[in-house]
């Protein structure tokens, strides 16, 4: 995510607004900017890359001013450069606005203020605030902001500043995150706590759909409709470190919290029910290449492999076309058939894993065209692959990976759905269902992760073992690879999934007295089968937790655990039944003292082949 920094106060505020953006680099971020104002005029400085080509390009000097606002960026859309870092202005200068979050209706805004003149500069989304402000100013900037807001659809954290009203800055809040620093004699604005610790720890923590207005001596909060709101003082208790995971212990858990809002992102603006269409901008597939492909690859490593498994149920399902998924390591040296005539899907969170590089590569030698999964604008995979998909997860710091995975099947199920559209394979009312049913998985998300106290309790039972299997029939088996993952690669527990239909093929030998075995059981097609695979189990005695859909009592009188997920379509089940897994697996780590977000021998990243 991106960070915001704003000060006013009586001491000068570019050293301030450097120092609390370096605080905020862990988010992660591909550049920087800040625009400090003093009584004559306002000074805009920003950069591509980190914090210190920003303090290059200041050359030691800062400028001088009590007053600004600073941004490290996150790109979501328009490629990381000078002119799309923030700060952004509107066409005089005068109003200067950082931004977190997605403007989903940013097309549209642009186009009308485009039509009255406004000229753009930037490929963001976020431009268009500053052109607003612009056109609503009528001598109050809070009121100007207040007609901007209502025009905005999508998540934003922001800030202004303008050289109209010196000494101000006029934010607001909705989906993303923002606080403001109550000073001695100085104020401050900041996307998260540690941009300001070292200066108060008295905040206020603003609520979606709440304004503020800092001057130097006061602190006014106010909901869209400008009524004042009484804010009660957050006295910060937390040390730097623990403020940089939001409270959270680890950035894994922080990231696990952070699926309902990297769902909502990841759809921003992508999906309509109403019409069951998708609209994917970067990704230009027309009906004739579709009508000619003869097959689909989907390469990737690791999660993103399982996460492509998922996708190859779901892409067959809804468009008839056959689906092969291939490990990018092993992709590359089995001298696949592809052609012109064939897709190649390309899977990776860090969008930089050399094998997966090396497969889109290859796929791009052989003439096929390549569609990527990234979660990170800029990336190598981003900059070779013909169409492209956003994870907006937002930057995912812990090694096992937890959001970019949910928010890969998701970008998934809208390729299927979008193929399927333009290829007529599926009913407009059961695309309408599927994309209604994506709607609602931020919210079920949501009430997922109000369960942790379960999960804590089964992570902390099954961390004593050596040994966990992970079952599953249909989705529920690539999704099954997934847990096991996660719970061998943090927890270090020895950790295997099979096809719950394979187990008597052999494995079903290990399975003993008080053995642990997850099986996730949404399918309800295949609820028999996957039953009489779990009663397998249990006549050796093992300890089955199983992964049902809430509503199923029948699965009670079988197991010795349930954890029950929120119903939602079929084939949007592993994107909220990753979710326990997760978290099982995260509290098996913590119970057995590993360290959770470096575990030993693995890098966020696989830059090496
Ligand atoms: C997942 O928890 C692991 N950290 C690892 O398997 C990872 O998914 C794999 O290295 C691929 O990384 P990428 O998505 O950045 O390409």
């Amino acid at each position: 995510m991106c960070g915001i920094v704003g000060y006013v106060g009586g001491r000068q505020a570019a050293p301030i607004l450097l120092d609390g953006l370096k605080r905020l680099e862990y988010r992660g971020y591909d550049s920087a900017g800040i625009a400090i104002h003093n009584c004559r005029h306002t000074n805009l400085i920003k950069a591509e890359g980190k914090i210190k080509v920003l303090e290059e390009k200041l050359g030691g000097a800062y400028p001088e001013g009590c007053a600004g606002i600073g941004h490290t960026r996150w790109a979501t859309h328009g490629r990381p450069s000078d002119v799309n870092a923030h700060p952004h202005t509107d066409c005089t200068g005068d109003f200067m606005v950082v931004h977190n979050g997605i403007i989903e209706n940013y097309q549209e805004l642009k186009e009308w203020l485009q039509s009255k003149g406004h000229v753009f500069k930037s490929e963001t989304d976020t431009e268009v605030i500053p052109h607003m402000i612009e056109h609503f100013y009528d001598g109050d900037l809070l009121e100007a902001l207040k007609k901007t807001i209502s025009r905005l659809e999508g998540s934003f954290a922001l800030g202004v500043i303008s050289r109209r009203e010196p000494g101000t800055i006029a934010a607001a809040r909705k989906s993303s995150p923002l606080i403001a620093g109550l000073g001695e004699g100085e104020n401050f604005i900041a996307s998260d706590i540690p941009a300001i610790l070292q200066h108060t720890r008295k905040v206020y923590i603003l609520e979606d759909g709440e304004m503020v207005k800092i001057t130097k001596d006061s602190v006014e909060v106010y909901d869209f409709l400008g009524t004042p709101v009484a804010k009660s003082v957050f006295e910060v208790k937390w040390d730097a470190v623990a403020a940089e995971r939001g409270g959270y212990p680890h950035f894994m858990l922080k990231e696990i919290h952070e699926q309902p809002r990297a769902f909502k992102d990841t759809m921003a603006g992508r999906i309509f029910p109403e019409k069951g269409e998708i609209r994917l901008d970067d990704v230009h597939l027309g009906k004739d290449y579709l009508q000619n492909l003869k097959k689909i690859f989907i390469v990737a490593c690791g999660t993103a492999y399982h996460a492509g498994m998922v996708g190859k149920y779901i892409i067959e399902k809804l468009t008839r076309i056959p689906v092969e998924v291939d490990i990018a390591s092993e992709f590359r040296y089995r001298n696949p058939m592809i052609d012109k005539d064939m897709l190649v899907i390309i899977i990776s969170q860090s969008g930089e894993t050399a094998d997966t590089l090396a497969a889109l590569r290859e796929s791009r030698k052989q003439g096929a065209r390549v569609l990527a999964v990234t979660n990170v604008v800029g990336s190598s995979v981003s900059r070779e692959a013909d169409d492209i998909i956003y994870t907006w997860a937002g930057p995912e710091i812990a090694v096992a990976s937890t959001k970019a995975y949910s928010t890969q099947l998701i970008a998934l199920d809208m390729i299927a759905l979008y193929i399927a559209r333009i290829l007529g394979t599926m009913p407009d009312e059961d695309a309408k269902d599927i994309i209604a049913a994506m709607k609602k998985l931020p919210d079920q998300a949501k009430t997922l992760l109000e369960s942790e106290d379960r999960l804590k309790a089964i992570g902390q039972k099954i961390s004593g073992h050596q040994d966990v299997f992970y079952i599953g029939r249909g989705l529920d088996y690539p999704l099954s690879l997934e847990g096991a993952l996660k719970l061998k690669e943090i927890s270090y527990i020895h950790a295997e999934a099979y096809a719950a239909g394979e187990l008597k093929h052999g494995t079903l030998a290990l399975i003993e007295e008080g053995v642990p075995v997850i099986a996730p059981v949404t399918q309800e097609h295949l609820f028999e089968k996957t039953l009489s695979n779990i009663k397998e189990v249990k006549a050796r005695e093992g300890y089955v937790i199983a992964i049902a859909n809430d509503g199923n009592e029948e699965i009670k009188k079988s197991v010795d655990d349930v954890i029950y997920i929120p119903k939602t379509h079929p084939i949007l089940s592993p994107v909220l039944t990753v979710i326990p897994m997760q978290l099982l697996a995260y509290y098996a780590a913590v119970a057995r003292g590993c360290d959770v977000d470096k575990p030993r021998n693995l890098a966020k990243s696989v830059t090496v082949e």
